[in-house]
């Protein structure tokens, strides 16, 4: 009796504690006047995440608070300012970059990933930021444009194939082969092929690391302390062989072209880092140690291959469903191009392509949100947002806001014609983020997919097929189309 009276109290004692932890910042907003969603204690509102799915759940409650430059939220335990207002954004971003220098990581990861730019925070961010920026110079992604060249022939000859045989092919797999085969070479001088062999190891454990575990992902998404135990314990989120995999690969190359003399001979982002290799010990002043080494190559991997096949994947399907823009993109890659694949310089002057990708980036952005820590109290446009409070910006919101772009769901490049761009605010549009801890790779992702796009559209024209399904429904949890994107390719008639 006495037995299952301590069983009975120890039970609960511990759920009123796990209670109390849950509910523990719920208080935040009410007491900073800022207006959100009733909580429930265990989801906070992520049960409205669930229910509407990530991209929905942004729009829903950016509408509802329609008046508000803020709104609060909370990612069950944790507080997350909603920031809607274009000028405090420019601010967050910009002008109090100070106060906004780090993001939140919603879990921790373990060496070789851990000192990647993503996480890095204040001086630690600035002093890697520092080293790696030189590699994403134009001089440098200028360098790059013969690996893109060369992957960009090889998708060539694959879509002679499936051209000829008249398959109908899914979008997203074939370019994040490309775009896979563009960071290993961009990024590390390997050619690996997975366009031709996409079951290759470089290729297989790429997919486990952007696919991590989905049961302790859950886990920590609803209390983020479990990431560390779990860790701890031998189950990182992120798979630990995958990552030990990559830093190897980094390790061999690095070894092999000290070996052959051929550092600041293969024009890739290793290359660059390789010389800023610190002799021991921490890295200081231009030097990086061989762990941040591996951190920022892992990164590269990741930040870019993803969310490069993303847009490619929708502009191609955009233009697809979207004849007269494809007629138009089309005129305009033969005048500027001819039959050549089009070089770094032709590449700046494709206007139209580029008026298509980013509206396709608008309407599909891989980014869903961007995120920034507050590390001191700070006031911006009136609103006081204390240490530690994490901001977030809802992008898809922002690029789906009626009243900055009428009926957003219609595919309409012109929106980004010199003439309407300048009536917008130049926050309205963030795919890669803004300010000094935005996206590094802006240019080369651009570069990228200006040379893919018009290399298609030289040669083919993407057309529906019977497995075609539009206008495409979004998953709900990631920037996926949820029935695929199916199309066909034509020849073009010469
Ligand atoms: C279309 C493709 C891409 C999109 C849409 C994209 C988007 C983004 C976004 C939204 C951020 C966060 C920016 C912020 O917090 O303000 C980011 C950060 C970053 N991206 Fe990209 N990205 C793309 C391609 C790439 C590529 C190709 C690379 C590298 C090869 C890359 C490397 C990075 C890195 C290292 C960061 C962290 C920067 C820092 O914290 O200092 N991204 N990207």
């Amino acid at each position: 009796m006495i037995t299952l009276a301590l069983i009975g109290s120890v039970v609960l004692l511990s759920a009123f504690a796990f209670y109390k932890y849950m509910t523990a910042n719920h208080g935040v907003f009410k007491k900073m006047g800022i207006e959100h969603q009733p909580t429930s204690w265990f989801f906070g509102n992520f049960n409205l995440a669930i229910k509407y799915g990530i991209f929905e759940v942004q729009k829903v409650f950016y509408n509802k608070y329609k008046d508000k430059k803020v709104y609060g939220w909370y990612d069950t335990r944790k507080p997350v300012l909603v920031v809607k207002d274009l000028d405090m954004i420019k601010d967050i971003f910009v002008k109090n970059f100070a106060s906004f220098v780090d993001r939140y990581n919603l879990f921790e990861v373990n060496p070789p990933f851990r000192d990647n730019l993503l996480n890095l925070r204040g001086e630690h961010w600035k002093h890697v930021r520092n080293i790696v920026t030189p590699a994403f110079s134009s001089g440098r992604i200028k360098k790059m444009t013969s690996h893109i060249h060369r992957n960009a022939k090889i998708l060539l000859d694959n879509l002679q194939h499936i051209c000829e045989t008249g398959q109908e092919v899914e979008l997203r797999d074939l370019s994040a082969c490309f775009t896979l085969d563009v960071i290993a070479s961009t990024g590390f001088g390997l050619e690996i092929n997975t366009l031709k062999d996409p079951k290759n190891k470089f290729a297989t454990e790429a997919q486990k690391v952007i696919n991590p575990n989905p049961v302790l992902f859950t886990f920590v998404l609803f209390i983020p302390e479990l990431g560390k135990i779990f860790s701890k314990l031998g189950f990182p989120i992120l798979p630990q062989k995958s990552m030990d995999y990559f830093a190897q690969v980094v390790d061999q190359i690095i070894e092999k072209r000290k070996r052959d003399g051929l550092n600041g001979k293969v024009n890739d982002f290793l290359d660059l880092v390789m010389n800023a290799e610190a002799e021991a010990g921490h890295g200081e002043g231009q030097e990086l140690t061989r762990t941040e080494i591996h951190a920022q190559a892992l990164l590269f991997i990741f930040a870019g291959f993803d969310t490069t096949a993303t847009v490619l994947s929708f502009t191609l399907f955009f233009l697809a469903m979207n004849p007269e823009v494809l007629k138009k993109a089309q005129q305009e890659v033969d005048a500027k191009c001819g039959q050549d694949l089009p070089t770094y310089d032709t590449a700046q002057t494709l206007t139209y392509l580029d008026m298509c990708i980013n509206e396709s980036i608008r309407v599909a952005s891989p980014a869903i949100f961007i995120n920034r820590r507050c590390v001191q109290d700070t006031n911006i446009q009136g609103i006081h947002i204390p240490k530690d409070m994490i901001i977030l910006i809802p992008i898809c919101a922002i690029h789906s806001d009626p009243e900055i772009y009428p009926d957003p769901d219609k595919f309409d490049p012109e929106r980004f014609n010199s003439e309407n761009k300048a009536t917008r605010h130049p926050y309205a549009h963030l795919p890669f983020g803004q300010g000094p801890r935005n996206c590094i790779g802006m240019r080369l992702a651009l570069l990228e997919l200006k040379i893919v796009m018009a290399a298609i559209l030289q040669k083919f024209s993407p057309v529906p097929c019977s497995k075609t399904v539009y206008p495409i429904k979004l998953s709900k949890v990631r920037p996926r189309a949820q029935d695929g994107l199916w199309v066909k390719f034509e020849q073009r008639k010469k």
